[in-house]
């Protein structure tokens, strides 16, 4: 529209002016908020913006790969990819405390992108994908005190950059708009919900690179399948979750012993409240049955009917 036209316009101008000739950096998520934020900033500096993605080995399927595709690719961006997953792993070994897991993620996060940053040098400004809510939220959100709620592109207030939070005024849905203005793929523009930990949270209890890849393939193919019944913009979050059960099977004439996977899928406004989906039956056997017949080490899905409150979206 013709307003966030002008807002594209007069930012583009803020920020020329204000970071003059000195350099940029980005903690870049894949989320829309960052993404949005990064493309915004490039457009007004080009490549004395320097983005880091820092892969922690949590993340759904081909996803570092898209992150690279859009931005390098399709934008030309200067974007450093980390690969932290053995870091992660490593600090995530033996944990099984869900807040536990937020905290060292969020830290070791902090750790990787200190340690890219140092290397780049002389670097004055730190861009952030901050929008309205999150400003209005910060301090009071009651939700902190259920979930920590670590955001992996929160990054803390002692780094010695000043801040550039071009988004600041914005509302989610105006966000999503500019992202367009900027000819931002419509599966980020669009993207749905996901939390900073990753599948840290959704692999209950201890997490093993076995059960992260369990998590991972059962919730592509059920991406897969929402898209494929047209439902992606319907439903606001769904994904699959693996709790620490296996339970009993036949295959033909063998028995089984293997894990039970669960379908998550909800309605919400803004995540604080939710209803779960009704996914049509006949969408949900056809992901029952090609996550049985594809994913090799699962044996049983179950679809979680609960609404926010008393459950909350994620499992942990
Ligand atoms: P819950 O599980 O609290 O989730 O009902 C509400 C929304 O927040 C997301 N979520 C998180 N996002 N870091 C994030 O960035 C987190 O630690 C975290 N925990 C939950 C969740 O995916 C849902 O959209």
């Amino acid at each position: 529209s013709w307003s966030m036209t002008s807002f594209v316009d007069e930012k583009i101008k803020e920020i020329k002016e204000i970071v003059g000739d000195k350099k940029v950096i980005c903690a870049m998520s894949g989320g829309v908020d960052s993404s949005v934020a990064a493309v915004l900033v490039h457009k007004a500096i080009g490549n004395q913006l320097t983005c880091i993605f820092v892969d922690h080995g949590l993340l759904r399927k081909d996803e570092a790969k898209q992150v690279y595709e859009t931005f390098t690719e399709k934008f030309g961006m200067n974007l450093i990819m980390v690969d932290a997953k053995e870091r992660f792993l490593g600090k995530l070994k033996g944990v099984t405390d869900p807040e536990s897991k937020r905290k060292i993620i969020g830290e070791e996060f902090i750790r990787v992108f200190e340690d890219e940053e140092r290397k780049l040098e002389g670097v004055k400004f730190l861009v952030q994908g901050t929008i309205y809510p999150d400003v209005v939220e910060s301090g009071s959100g009651a939700s902190a005190v259920i979930k920590s709620h670590h955001n992996v592109g929160g990054l803390p207030e002692d780094l010695e950059f000043e801040l550039i939070e071009p988004l600041r005024e914005l509302f989610k849905d105006e966000v999503r708009e500019v992202g367009r203005q900027l000819g931002l793929p419509e599966e980020v523009v669009s993207r749905q919900p996901f939390p900073g930990p990753g599948l840290a949270i959704r692999v209950l209890g201890e997490i093993t690179e076995e059960k992260l890849e369990l998590v991972r393939e059962t919730d592509f193919i059920l991406r897969d399948e929402i898209k494929k019944a047209g439902l992606d913009k319907a439903i606001w979050q769904y994904f699959t979750v693996l709790p620490d059960i296996k339970s009993v099977g036949v295959m033909g004439d063998e028995r089984t012993y293997s894990h039970a996977i669960v379908i998550r899928a909800v309605e919400s406004i803004d995540g604080m409240t939710s209803e779960w989906y009704r996914i049509p039956y006949e969408v949900l056997g056809t992901i029952s049955r090609r996550i049985v017949n594809e994913v090799k080490g699962i044996n049983r899905v179950v679809y979680d009917i609960t609404s926010k409150p008393p459950a909350t979206i994620e499992w942990e």
